[in-house]
């Protein structure tokens, strides 16, 4: 997901010299001292403002250079690791283009505390115009202003507190017991009797069909044996539309109609609607059916929104698909790197096997509320987020003028908050390279780090709706799949580094062993 927030070549060189047309409106300083002035108050001859020097000469790469690093070096594909070159060579800020990346904890929060009631993370993006060009309502990732407002207000409810997550550790289980059973299945096919093939594909499925059952309270079968077709489509559409989308960004418009990327593109999205609209059809036909006889109409997310009556139609379709996409990469992936952390280090995964029985014995099923007990747990997937953060950078544009490291920052300036560098920062997190949970552990060994310093799921009001839901799910997985199996890596694996394609995935498949615990 997150394609909008992506720093393209062709965002990065805009052949307009002003980056944002920003005059006007009034000037704010940032934290410490935040001041304020309206468009008609004169700024005195000393503030910030008038001494801070202009966007431009923020230090940066040549065009060439940039072009150099990214598509002969590889950088394109390990953008992540990028931030750290740049942060080393240019200090907090730099440049890329008009664009302006942030790699220091207190800017970063400065950036983010002083965000308006709308936080914006771009401005026009490919998400955006598809909707526009098949005259679709935005969904939460892609509205902006009072229409993101309304609908986040709705969509928030049964999923932003932790209480309400817990609604949804019932179906989480259920879809948990038939990874189980598939990953009992998948190896004595074709591994055996103990290997798993590249893990994240499986992951895939998995928490396709978990967050498909929490919204439209349905199994859709992803973990069968064999896939049903329009779910098996949808995943192939969710794939091909990332990797068309790069391409759509990176080249300029009049190509659209002489390359296929762009049909390719917009055909991607109307799978991935149709499915939704589909499901969501489905769903509200059951309900009225109920109301028809006279039952209760019961159910969990989507059944509670659509009889709420507070959103369009159209605003449900978009608005679930996107919630869809949002759920399934960003949770595939983090599961895959936990598992790979642990699956590297034995001792780690027996204190946290250890952990879990002396909570949820012999053939429990963990809960919401024994994982509060799990600090080694849920310290492990912290860590796995720090270290492989999937959204590896944050996006803003602000509203006002501002100024930032003693630079000013028109309003609209597109902003990259480099969070992978900052949770890789040797200062917050000492031998950041790592995987050590303890740091997150209460007591003696853990340092203090920057709050701002590690942020996998953003910030404020505009931060992940899903980040409750996300977390509950990999915890109750992890809890399950660890007290079923011992995890090892396939013989000979190597480091597998992260690739950012969009959100952090591995760049080899991981290939893992499940034997059975006794
Ligand atoms: C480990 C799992 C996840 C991670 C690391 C993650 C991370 C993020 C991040 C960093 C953002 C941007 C926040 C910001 O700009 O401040 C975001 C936004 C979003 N996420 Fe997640 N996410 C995860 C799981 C989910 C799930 C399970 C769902 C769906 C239930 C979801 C739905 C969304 C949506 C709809 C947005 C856009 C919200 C808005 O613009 O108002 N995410 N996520
Ligand atoms: C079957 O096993 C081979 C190696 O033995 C592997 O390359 C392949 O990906 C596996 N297929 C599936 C469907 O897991
Ligand atoms: C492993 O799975 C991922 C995620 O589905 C997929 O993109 C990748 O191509 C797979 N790799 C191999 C070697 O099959």
């Amino acid at each position: 997901m997150y394609p909008m927030k992506r720093s393209l070549l062709m965002r990065w060189f805009p052949l307009r010299k002003d980056c944002s047309g920003g005059k006007g409106g009034h000037l704010v300083i940032l934290h410490p001292s935040v001041i304020r002035w309206s468009a008609n108050t004169p700024v005195p001859s000393d503030s910030p403002a008038v001494t801070a020097k202009p966007l431009q000469e923020i230090p940066g790469r040549s065009v060439w250079s940039t072009f150099y690093w990214l598509f002969i070096k590889g950088y394109f594909h390990r953008l992540h690791r990028f931030q750290i070159i740049e942060h080393n060579k240019f200090g907090p800020l730099w440049r890329t283009g008009n664009i302006v990346n942030v790699a220091d904890n207190n800017l970063i929060e400065e950036v983010l505390r002083q965000e308006g009631k709308y936080p914006m993370r771009s401005g026009e993006n490919l998400w955006k115009e598809q909707r526009k060009v098949r005259g679709l309502a935005n969904g939460l990732i892609t509205a902006e202003g009072e229409e993101w407002y309304r609908l986040r207000a709705l969509l928030n409810k049964r999923m932003l507190r932790p209480q309400e997550a817990a609604l949804y550790q019932g179906i989480i289980n259920q879809v948990a017991s038939d990874l189980i059973e598939r990953i009992r299945w998948l190896r004595s096919v074709n591994g055996s009797g103990v290997m798993v093939h590249n893990i994240t594909k499986e992951l895939q499925r998995y928490t396709f069909e978990a967050i498909a059952a929490i919204l439209f309270e349905v199994r859709l079968g992803c973990l069968q044996q064999k896939i049903p077709e329009d779910t098996q489509k949808f995943i192939e559409a969710v794939t091909t539309m990332f990797r068309s989308l790069v391409y759509c960004d990176l080249l300029p418009k009049w190509t659209r109609n002489w390359l296929p990327f762009w049909k390719q593109y917009l055909m991607a999205w109307d799978t991935m609607f149709d499915f939704a609209i589909k499901a969501v059809d489905k769903k509200m036909a059951q309900i009225k059916e109920c109301l028809a006889t006279g039952q209760s109409v019961e159910g969990q997310y989507l059944t509670y929104i659509l009889a709420s009556g507070k959103m369009s139609q159209s605003e449900i379709y978009s608005s679930i698909t996107e919630l869809l996409l949002g759920g399934v990469d960003t949770t595939a992936n983090t599961l895959s790197w936990a598992l790979y952390c642990l699956a590297k280090d034995p001792e780690l995964q027996d204190s946290v096997f250890r952990e879990i029985c002396s909570i949820s014995p012999a053939e429990q099923i963990p809960t919401a509320q024994d994982l509060s007990k799990m600090p080694l747990l849920k310290a492990t997937i912290k860590e796995t987020l720090r270290m492989y953060p999937v959204v590896p950078s944050g996006f803003r544009t602000l509203e006002t003028d501002v100024v930032l490291g003693g630079y000013n920052i028109p309003q609209r300036t597109q902003l990259i908050l480099c969070h992978y560098a900052m949770s890789h920062n040797e200062q917050d997190f000492p031998s950041p390279h790592l995987f050590q949970p303890a740091r997150w552990i209460r007591g003696a060994e853990r340092l203090k780090h920057h709050p701002f310093s590690s942020m996998p799921f953003g910030y404020g009001v505009r931060g992940c709706p899903g980040r409750r839901i996300a977390e509950l799910e990999v915890q109750l997985t992890l809890a399950r799949l660890l007290k079923h199996f011992q995890l090892k890596l396939d013989s000979g694996t190597e480091e597998i580094p992260a690739r950012t394609r969009i959100v952090l995935i591995p760049e080899n498949p991981i290939n893992l062993q499940f034997l059975d615990r006794h």
